[in-house]
């Protein structure tokens, strides 16, 4: 077991977000300012398979690793009060893998959510799944259409997995929607900007994340979220997935916060003079 954070229940809450913590998440945590955290966090668990090679184990492996991690960002975030937490599972790309990893990961999901749903659900947090589900086996879709109808009035954190996710098919998607949207309406419809294309992407309800976590150290993005990362900071870490926990995600919230967000305009300092002479 990669971390102990399953020892830890996850309905807590109050002035110890976090319950008990060990002596580096308790520095951590210290160092962070809960009132400037991401609204939206989205994460490329990356390296599960990395970590099941050194260790000469079968991929699997680190895949069933990789869900204890998964666990404890959800259960963070949650504690954390975070608004959206996306997490990307199963890429589009990810059907050239062998069909037994394939199976595998889809077992991995289900179990997750027969296990984890009533917790999900008693901590208010609301499931969604992005991406192309009809392509999806039909189990999968039954599991998945029962923990987002089960969660759909939940109003904590929003959990999105991404699952036959990609950032391209996304947006094939959303046009495609518009189009049908225009037939609908007729002549005469609005022309599209902005607003319309992200109200017809996967993530509608959702901010856009502010921050992109990749574990594994690959600088890629992967065609995950590709419109909605346009402004996020992304924080790239060599620690494998699975071997990423609770600190790792601390580290990765002061980082953000390390951060100057300048959305294309100036900085503080080149805005402000004043606040130059008197910050210096
Ligand atoms: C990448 O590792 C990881 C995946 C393909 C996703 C699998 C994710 C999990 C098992 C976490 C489960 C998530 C939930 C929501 C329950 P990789 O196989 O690409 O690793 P490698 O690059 O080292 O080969």
């Amino acid at each position: 077991m990669p971390h102990t954070i399953e020892e830890t229940p996850l309905e807590v809450a109050g002035p110890e977000p976090l319950g008990r913590v060990t002596a580096e998440e308790g520095r951590l945590l210290a160092r962070l300012d809960r009132k400037r955290l991401p609204q939206h966090i989205a994460v490329i668990m990356d390296g599960n398979g990395r970590w099941a090679k050194k260790r000469h184990l079968p991929r699997i492996a680190g895949h069933r690793a990789g869900v204890s991690s998964a666990r404890m960002v959800i259960e963070t975030c949650a504690r954390l009060n975070i608004e959206a937490l996306t997490l990307y599972a199963f890429s589009v790309e990810n059907w050239r893998r062998p069909k037994a990893e394939i199976d595998f990961l889809m077992q991995l999901l289900r179990e997750y959510l027969r296990k984890e749903l009533p917790v999900i659900h008693k901590n208010k947090i609301r499931l969604v799944v992005i991406g192309r589900q009809e392509e999806l086996p039909q189990a999968v879709q039954r599991d998945i259409e029962e923990a987002m109808h089960l969660t759909a009035g939940n109003k904590g954190m929003n959990l999105a997995v991404a699952l036959n996710y990609g950032g391209r098919a996304e947006l094939v998607d959303a046009v495609n929607g518009i189009l049908a949207e225009k037939r609908e309406n007729g002549a005469g419809s609005k022309p599209v900007d902005e607003e319309t294309i992200s109200r017809h992407l996967y993530t509608a309800n959702l901010p856009d994340p502010d921050l992109l976590i990749r574990t594994s150290g690959e600088m890629r993005v992967s065609n995950f979220l590709l419109w909605q990362i346009a402004y996020a900071e992304i924080y790239v870490t060599e620690t494998l997935w699975p071997d990423f926990n609770r600190a790792s995600l601390l580290e990765a919230l002061l980082d953000f916060q390390r951060r100057e967000r300048r959305y294309g305009g100036l900085g503080e300092e080149e805005a402000s003079p004043t606040a130059r002479a008197v910050g210096d």
